[in-house]
């Protein structure tokens, strides 16, 4: 994005260094068992990557998408699975991934549409947990950053689809 003005917020040795603790809390929470981990697209997916090569739990992988319709870019809670996973979740443990915790519509909606499906156990763990724009309580299992608000991209987060490649998370300073 042209003219986008942005200041570190966490660098890849920090990122790195705090997936390497919630992979250890993980690990150790899900120890002897098998994990079904559920990226959501696009944003989770690097963090996904990088948190599953730190487990030392045994996972299997999936994918879902959500969108949320609504006037603007905020939410208006009217969220739709657009793809759905593919796997049976019945009995199964499993952990959702997800790049950011904003209004938590979006993972209040998955969450309840999975704990449906009868899983054993059911957490999610966010990347980022961004608390100041709750519109419903929700509360993730596993969060590696949290920040009150702001603008944020790089790490799998975009803005209009740029900026997810950057290896770093800023904080766009001009919005
Ligand atoms: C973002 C993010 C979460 C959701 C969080 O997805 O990845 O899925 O919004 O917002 P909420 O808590 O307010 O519901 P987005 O729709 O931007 O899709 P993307 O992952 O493809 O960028």
């Amino acid at each position: 994005m042209e003219g986008m003005e942005k200041e570190i917020l966490f660098s890849r040795d920090a990122i790195n260094q705090r997936i390497t603790e919630l992979a250890a809390d993980i690990s150790r929470d899900y120890a002897g068992k098998e994990l079904v981990v559920v990226g959501v697209l696009k944003g989770a997916f690097i963090f996904m990557a990088d948190l599953i090569r730190r487990l030392q739990t045994p996972c299997v992988i999936d994918f879902a998408r959500l969108a949320s319709y609504g006037a603007g870019s905020t939410s208006s809670g009217q969220i739709v699975i657009t793809k759905d996973i593919e796997m049976e979740i019945r009995d199964r443990d499993v952990l959702i991934v997800e790049d950011i915790v904003d209004t938590g519509l979006t993972l209040s909606y998955l969450v309840q549409a999975f704990k449906e499906r009868g899983p054993r156990s059911l957490k999610v763990c966010a990347f980022m947990d961004k608390r100041l724009r709750r519109k419903v309580v929700f509360e993730a299992d596993y969060v590696g950053f949290t920040i009150d608000d702001g603008f944020v991209v790089g790490y799998g987060l975009d803005f209009n689809e740029k900026a997810r490649f950057f290896p770093d998370v800023y904080i766009v300073t001009n919005l």
